[in-house]
């Protein structure tokens, strides 16, 4: 893959935040809560607004949307779409899983994703048409083609109750595959469809920052990524479905 210069931007503010989460496991100061069970801490502000100030650093002339800011919309072509950490809750309790989330949209379509997950050191980027790759290596999803064999994984969304549908398509799933992780991290359970660890993901009410690299890391890896009824998804759709492809048709018969 080319390294162009954007992605040298991208790489260096999600490895910069994501030295500052790691360095700050455990160390939270300020927690505040955006609803019932929906937290932001002082590190999400840190973390956010050290990637926006490297980007802008960069290109002045370029919009921001990103999760825990107001939007600045500069007229650019060029969007840049942020979680400074995705998985926030898990950051919280000191769960490893979370993860830093770049994407660059070029009007309005999504060009480059960087997803970096600073407890295992591990960097998830694709450039459209350039592939995907893990730590630099070339990643493709799995080649498991039967639901009943697939390791899935799924998320809740925030203000959930008991009448989400998420439930019923997480029990009608959960005992036609081999089983179902829920993590806690949208944009690092589509890297691991990405690279082959989940055979598909599936998620409702996303936010753009959720999903906006790591969908394009799942297309660049050749999987599918679609709504839950099989057609096309953006970002900034709610309902997403990511697979290897082939279990996709046998997830949208039951999702649909
Ligand atoms: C959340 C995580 C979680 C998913 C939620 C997201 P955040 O993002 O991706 O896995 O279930 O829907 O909002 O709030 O930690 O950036």
């Amino acid at each position: 893959m080319t390294i162009s210069k954007y992605t040298k931007v991208a790489i260096r503010a999600a490895y910069a935040s994501g030295l500052l989460i790691k360095r700050s496991v455990g160390k939270i100061s300020n927690v505040s809560y955006k609803g019932r069970d929906n937290i932001v801490t002082n590190v999400d502000r840190s973390s956010e607004e050290l990637i926006i100030k490297m980007i802008l650093r960069a290109f002045p002339d370029h919009s921001i949307l990103s999760e825990e800011s107001s939007p600045i919309d500069s007229g650019s072509r060029y969007r840049w779409v942020i979680d400074p950490i995705d998985g926030t809750t898990n950051f919280a309790h000191a769960f490893p899983f979370f993860c830093v989330s770049i994407a660059l949209e070029e009007s309005g379509k999504i060009i480059l994703g960087v997803v970096y997950d600073p407890m295992r050191d591990e960097i998830f980027i694709a450039g459209q048409g350039r592939g995907a790759t893990l730590n630099g290596k070339k990643i493709k999803v799995s080649r498991v083609d039967k639901l009943s064999n697939g390791f899935l994984a799924t998320g809740f969304s925030y203000g959930i109750t008991r009448k989400d549908r998420n439930i019923m398509h997480f029990s009608k799933l959960l005992v036609k595959t081999q089983a179902i992780r829920r993590a806690g991290s949208a944009a690092l359970d589509l890297c691991y469809v990405a690279c082959g660890r989940f055979d598909g993901f599936w998620e409702m009410n996303l936010h753009p920052w959720d999903s906006a690299a790591a969908s394009l890391i799942v297309r660049e890896a050749k999987g599918v990524v679609t709504k839950f009824d099989g057609k096309s998804y953006s970002h900034y759709d709610k309902n997403i479905l990511a697979t290897n492809g082939r279990i996709h048709s046998q997830m949208v018969k039951v999702l649909s």
